[in-house]
């Protein structure tokens, strides 16, 4: 059902309150496809709420591309810079080719090698920053998947502080307290750092993706930077936000912990779960490569479609009680890490890092509560924590 809206869905106050959950779940149950004027999208768009219209605007045969951006502000005329360089705005056998390349990096292989020095990393963690009243969102949620990111990427120890503060600034959102650098400033900080790291790998190459990806005889510099910048974003940004809404999700079920610690085989089922609740990545967008209908909208060539992937994965239609944070749930076919060709490729790691957190955890604490409200984050991209207070019970 199509509806033209007086709202610019673009916007960033609209993401602020628990009010969000109530408009996607009425868009989602009718299946609507709701047009933005323009505004912070210059040729406006259309966006999709359902589980099933997030499926069919992202599946492989549809006729949609990322190769002009993957967000909100782009399309066919106001095209993403990085479009066909980068693998997550990359279409067709160059797209699959990067997948082959930067894939075993990020796999179950990779994340079962990685699980002994996450739990390590988890374990000093907890040590140093989860206290009465820690804030988990500033502290803990960030260091965990920017030391694995650093990990996979051969950042050395002590550069990575850094590199989680610049990520913070270039993708926390238009959040003013990540005001004293504008996104675009830490942005470019980040490429000029992966500049380095790839001219240090060139001058002694390893087995490192930087490495892997400088002896591709198709890839020039260029395409080995901004795909490292890929990996750093989509590892850092969204996981963090999991992490601390996996202390929100934990609040909102006080014996779980205990039950966790008694069958620890129940964590990867939770940490599905937990990715489901929290769905960090907000949208994602796709640029029609024809004349396309959806739900008898005709959307023109060129023109964006947004798939609001958490409104898809509280759908009550397919999720039974979906605002409930529900451990045990199964099936979880959840559209968390995306759907379709361009399905999360750092899937594996995420799930490693939330559940061997979950793991740890229910060895040394036996309840979360919240000290405070939590905080959103101002962002139409990252549905995340500005801040979480939290009072942790340890054993
Ligand atoms: C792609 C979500 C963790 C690297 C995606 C996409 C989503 C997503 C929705 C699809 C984008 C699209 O369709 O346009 C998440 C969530 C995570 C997470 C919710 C954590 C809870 C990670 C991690 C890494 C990573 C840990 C790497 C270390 C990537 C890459 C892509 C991607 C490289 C591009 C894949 C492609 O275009 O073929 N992610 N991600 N992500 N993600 Fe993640």
């Amino acid at each position: 059902m199509t509806e033209k809206q007086n709202i610019d869905l673009g916007d960033a106050d609209l993401y602020l309150t628990e009010a969000r959950f109530d408009m996607w779940r009425e868009w989602a149950g009718r299946d609507a496809i709701v047009w933005s004027e323009p505004g912070t999208a210059p040729s406006g768009f259309w966006s999709v709420f359902s589980y099933e219209d997030c499926q069919q605007v992202l599946a492989p045969t549809a006729p949609f591309s990322s190769e002009y951006g993957m967000m909100i502000g782009f399309d066919a005329w106001h095209p993403d810079r990085a479009g066909g360089r980068m693998v997550v705005v990359t279409d067709g056998d160059w797209h699959a080719h990067l997948r082959k390349i930067i894939g075993p990096f990020l796999s179950r292989q990779k994340a079962s090698e990685l699980e002994s020095f996450a739990r390590k990393e988890i374990t000093t963690l907890l040590e140093t920053v989860v206290d009465r009243g820690s804030d988990v969102a500033a502290h803990l949620a960030p260091a965990l998947p920017a030391s694995v990111v650093c990990e996979i990427l051969g950042v050395p120890v002590e550069d990575r502080q850094r590199l989680i503060e610049l990520t913070n600034h270039a993708f926390g959102g238009a959040d003013s307290a990540f005001d004293k650098m504008s996104p675009d400033e830490a942005h470019s900080e980040i490429l000029f750092y992966c500049h380095g790291l790839i001219e240090r790998r060139r001058a002694d190459p390893g087995d490192d993706l930087v490495s892997v990806m400088l002896r591709d005889a198709r890839m020039d510099a260029s395409e080995v930077l901004i795909n490292c910048d890929n990996v750093l974003i989509g590892g850092n940004e969204t996981t963090r936000h999991s992490i601390a809404g996996m202390f929100h999700a934990l609040s909102t079920r006080p014996d779980f912990l205990d039950e966790l610690r008694t069958d620890p085989g129940r964590a990867h089922i939770a940490a599905e779960e937990v990715i489901r609740w929290t769905s960090p990545a907000m949208h994602v967008l796709r640029t029609a490569t024809e004349d396309v209908t959806v739900r008898g909208q005709l959307i023109p060539k060129g023109m964006p479609v947004v798939a609001w992937l958490p409104a898809a994965n509280r759908d009550p239609r397919v999720f039974g009680d979906p605002d409930s944070f529900i451990p045990d749930r199964r099936p979880n076919k959840h559209l968390g890490f995306g759907y379709g060709p361009h399905h999360c490729l750092g899937a594996a790691l995420a799930r490693l890092e939330i559940c061997a957190l979950l793991e740890v955890l229910a060895g040394r604490a036996s309840g979360v509560t919240l000290a405070a409200p939590p905080l959103p984050q101002r962002s139409n991209l990252v549905q995340g924590y500005r801040k979480l207070l939290v009072d942790v019970d340890w054993r």
